[in-house]
């Protein structure tokens, strides 16, 4: 058996937002999948985590929520003075109380909320709005000179409005999620991480507690209007929803509104950014889809794929146990590569080829078991919208720049897509 530990320079670059903007990434990944699927990392500043590089592993520790739980340790990687800061804030590990960061019996209690609501039959109810969403977006774009940032001008606003529409939050306060939605997770942009790391614990504590306060703040004027006035949306179902009898504690129901606020857009719009990079790269892709439109789910499933826009999540152990030849102890870090389990070479041929045929998909870009994503067929179903609506009116679409990545080792993806095209 090969060393536990993985080379201290991948460790290095694993916890390095940097990594994951740049090819390298897949390099490091393709070498552990074949040398060391299952080893330690160990980055100054960090607690040794074991780096799950294998799509059957990812699938294993997902599947099993009671070996692998989430709420114990930090669901996203964490430097050890991150979670200091956390501690000192919320007394957990966690910034946030949201889905994400339950376990049995609260998760599922709580899941149950909207679970039904986000279940394909429901989220089709919501197409008309969303395809007039999508058509908004259509015709933006083609008001634009033939030129464009694909991600700063489409594909960033059309899931955060779908996000809007879903939850009921009207259109005038559009800027303001966004901004709060980048406050607090904003660990993608290099400058407010220097910002945030120049800060004191107290400044830093005094800031998140500002930006959740706001959040706080503003959900509860939304949850209140809507148990006086109820409609069809999000917002009214969680204003009014009830855990065991009573009515959703504050730190939780901002939590609950914060993850749907924010979960549903950074991801759905770098797989868009993704499916259009393969239109305007790879040859006779736009011709074949576009002439056939039943093709469109294919080439979105492969987008998320080959985007995995979450990177990573991060599970603990509940008890010694064994995975792969190793010796997993109690309480151990580790992290799903998602990224690494979607380019597997045992489950896709060819696995760094943008390729809309492979059939079945098994692409795990939306994680497995209890915590699978909720979103993830309103995140389909807005994507084949949007494509239904662009691709008939697009002849020809090129790269015009270098396109650029988000660096973080959360959610990233494309930055900038510059692209040239023409219309019919
Ligand atoms: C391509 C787009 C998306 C991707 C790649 C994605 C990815 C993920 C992943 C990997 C998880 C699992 C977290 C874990 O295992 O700890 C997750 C959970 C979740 N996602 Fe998504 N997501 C997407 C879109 C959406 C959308 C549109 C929404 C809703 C508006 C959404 C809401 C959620 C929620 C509520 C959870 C928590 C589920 C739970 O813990 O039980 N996601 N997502």
């Amino acid at each position: 058996m090969t060393d536990r530990n993985i080379p201290a320079d991948m460790a290095y670059k694993l916890v390095h937002g940097a990594t994951y903007a740049s090819d390298e990434l897949h390099d490091i990944y393709r070498w552990l999948r074949a040398n060391n699927p299952l080893g330690v990392a160990e980055a100054e500043g960090f607690d040794p985590f074991w780096v799950v590089t294998k799509h059957a592993d990812i699938l294993e520790i997902s599947r099993n929520n009671s070996l692998y739980p989430s709420a114990v340790r930090g669901t996203t990687l964490t430097s050890q003075s991150g979670e200091a800061r956390a501690r000192a804030i919320t007394g957990t590990p966690h910034l946030v109380r949201s889905l994400v960061q339950m376990d049995e019996p609260d998760h599922m209690k709580y899941r149950l909320l909207t679970q039904a609501w986000f279940m394909p039959a429901n989220v089709r109810k919501r197409e008309e709005d969303i395809r007039a969403l999508a058509k908004q977006a259509a015709d933006n774009f083609a008001a634009l000179p033939g030129k464009c940032d694909f991600v700063k001008d489409v594909a960033l606003h059309y899931p955060l409005r779908v996000v809007m529409n879903i939850l009921g939050v009207p259109e005038e306060d559009f800027g303001r999620m966004l901004r709060l939605t980048q406050e607090l997770f904003g660990a993608s942009d290099p400058d407010t991480e220097r910002f945030k790391a120049a800060l004191s614990d107290e400044q830093f504590a005094q800031l998140l507690i500002g930006v959740v306060q706001d959040f706080t703040d503003y959900f509860e004027q939304i949850a209140n209007d809507r148990r006086a006035n109820p409609r069809d949306d999000l917002a009214t179902l969680l204003a009014n929803a009830e855990i065991d009898g009573a009515p959703l504690p504050p730190f939780e129901r901002t939590g609950y509104f914060t993850i749907i606020a924010t979960a549903g857009h950074d991801t759905t719009s770098s797989s868009t950014a993704a499916a259009m990079w393969a239109l305007a790269t790879q040859p006779g892709l736009l011709e074949r889809v576009r002439a056939d439109l039943t093709l469109v789910p294919a080439l979105i499933e492969e987008a998320i794929r080959w985007a995995t826009p979450v990177k990573t999540f991060m599970r603990s152990a509940a008890q010694d146990t064994e995975l792969r030849g190793r010796q997993i102890k109690e309480g151990d870090w580790l992290m799903l590569c998602y990224a690494s389990g979607n380019r597997d070479e045992e489950v896709f041929a060819s696995s760094d080829t943008f390729d809309i045929a492979r059939t079945p998909n098994r692409q795990l870009a939306f994680g497995n078991g209890a915590h699978l994503c909720l979103g993830q067929h309103l995140a389909r179903m807005e994507m084949r919208i949007l494509f239904e609506e662009l691709l008939p009116r697009l002849r020809s679409v090129r790269l015009d720049g270098e396109p650029r990545y988000v660096e973080s080792f959360f959610v990233s993806g494309l930055k900038t897509l510059p692209i040239a095209f023409e219309l019919n």
